[in-house]
């Protein structure tokens, strides 16, 4: 694909059908083998709603943001402004104020072509933006790909979590990447 034709804004109230569809396709790739269809689908219900996405996208305390092809969404991120309040993931944390990187999907066909770093790039100008001095997020322990992805971005293992998946729970490396100061 020619990248000249790739846009990354901020999504809108419009974009909460095609967040979903997106999400649906992409949740599962972040999941393990093992986890059992039913949990990806209840949390694919219930967590990834164009409702849901509508109630996110109205949240001035989160920002979605989208990697687009012409009318065609092929990735979205979603950070999260505030500290953490789950006690594990502040004690594990090492630089504030911080914001979640709370989604970071591209569309299978796009993946290994380097437009996951353009969203990560933007993505980070936006916490940047905000004020945050870090960033922090959890991936799937058994995530590899994602692990790579964020580790060659800076982003560095500083502990573990459990993250519940329907009605299973699965563990999540936690990562922090600390932003560069701003002048
Ligand atoms: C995670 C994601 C955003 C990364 O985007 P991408 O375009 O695939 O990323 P890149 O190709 O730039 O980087 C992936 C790296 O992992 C490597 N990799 C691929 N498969 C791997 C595997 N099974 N084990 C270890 N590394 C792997 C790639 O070789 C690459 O590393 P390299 O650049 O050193 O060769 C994308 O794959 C994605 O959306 N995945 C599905 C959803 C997901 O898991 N999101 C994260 C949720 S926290």
């Amino acid at each position: 694909m020619d990248p000249v034709h790739l846009l990354i804004d901020q999504a809108t109230a419009d974009d909460a059908e095609r967040l979903a569809e997106l999400a649906a396709v992409t949740f599962p790739l972040a999941c393990p083998a093992s986890s059992r269809p039913e949990d990806i689908k209840h949390h694919i219900t219930t967590e990834l709603s164009p409702a849901r996405f509508r109630l996110y996208l109205a949240d001035p305390g989160k920002k979605l943001l989208c990697l687009r092809d012409g009318d065609r969404l092929i990735a979205y991120s979603m950070i999260i402004e505030g500290d953490p309040t789950d006690a594990g993931v502040l004690a594990s944390l090492s630089t504030f104020p911080t914001m979640e990187l709370s989604k970071f999907y591209v569309h299978p066909d796009h993946h290994g072509r380097g437009q996951a770093a353009l969203l990560m790039q933007a993505t980070l100008e936006t916490a940047a933006g905000k004020r945050a001095a870090a960033v922090w997020l959890g991936t799937n322990d058994e995530n590899h790909r994602a692990v790579r992805f964020y580790e060659k971005h800076g982003f560095i293992k500083v502990g573990v979590k459990t993250f519940r998946l329907g009605a299973g729970v699965e563990n999540d490396f936690i990562l922090e990447l600390t932003l560069p100061e701003r002048s």
